[in-house]
């Protein structure tokens, strides 16, 4: 993103009011971030799995060990779009709400897209014991290893993207409000 172009004020003018919307793998720490992004901005603080846990009544691990990883997307979507449907929010979504068609064209419309991105290494050290992400089950990994490389355009579509590997998550929030109020 430029510096102070006329480029930098038209996307800060339109960017103003409008949710933040945090993308990227598992791990990258979407939920923290947005938590103290939430607060700095007073805005509501929507992180996805959890509406998605809210609306269905069971976990994530649950929803896809009985319903499939399918019914799971169409679920994460619906969620999506009725959370985008007003402004001054926080919304943090799951690693897989980039894939069904039309979410990434949705957010892009309704907020100010922000990836956050990590080394393979990181991340796998993050969730290495984890086991509320049905996706890693098995040799997580490898299961890492693969799900990035798969992805590794998905979140590209972001207005931009942070590298959070080596920085805390207040500097990472920090870095984004600079971003959003211009
Ligand atoms: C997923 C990421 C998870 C959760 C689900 C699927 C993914 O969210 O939505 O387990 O496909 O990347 P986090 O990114 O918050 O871990």
């Amino acid at each position: 993103m430029a510096g102070d172009t006329e480029e930098f004020k038209k996307f800060n003018e339109e960017q103003r009011n409008k949710n933040i919307i945090l993308v990227g793998m598992m791990a990258t720490g979407k939920s923290t971030v947005g938590a103290i992004l939430a607060e700095e901005l007073g805005y509501e603080l929507v992180d996805l799995d959890h509406v998605i846990v809210e609306t269905e009544g069971r976990s994530i691990a649950e929803i896809f060990a009985e319903d499939g990883e399918h019914y799971f997307r169409s679920v994460e979507t619906a969620v999506l779009k009725r959370m985008l449907e007003s402004e001054n929010k926080l919304i943090s979504t799951g690693g897989g709400a980039v894939l069904a068609p039309g979410n990434t064209d949705l957010m892009l419309s309704k907020g100010h897209v922000v990836a956050l991105t990590a080394t393979e290494e990181e991340i796998i050290a993050r969730v290495s014991g984890d086991q509320n992400r049905p996706l890693l089950a098995g040799n997580a990994e490898e299961r890492v290893r693969r799900i990035m490389e798969d992805r590794r355009e998905a979140y590209l579509f972001a207005h931009y993207t942070v590298d959070t590997t080596g920085l805390t998550a207040a500097e990472v929030s920090q870095y984004i409000l600079m971003h959003y109020r211009g």
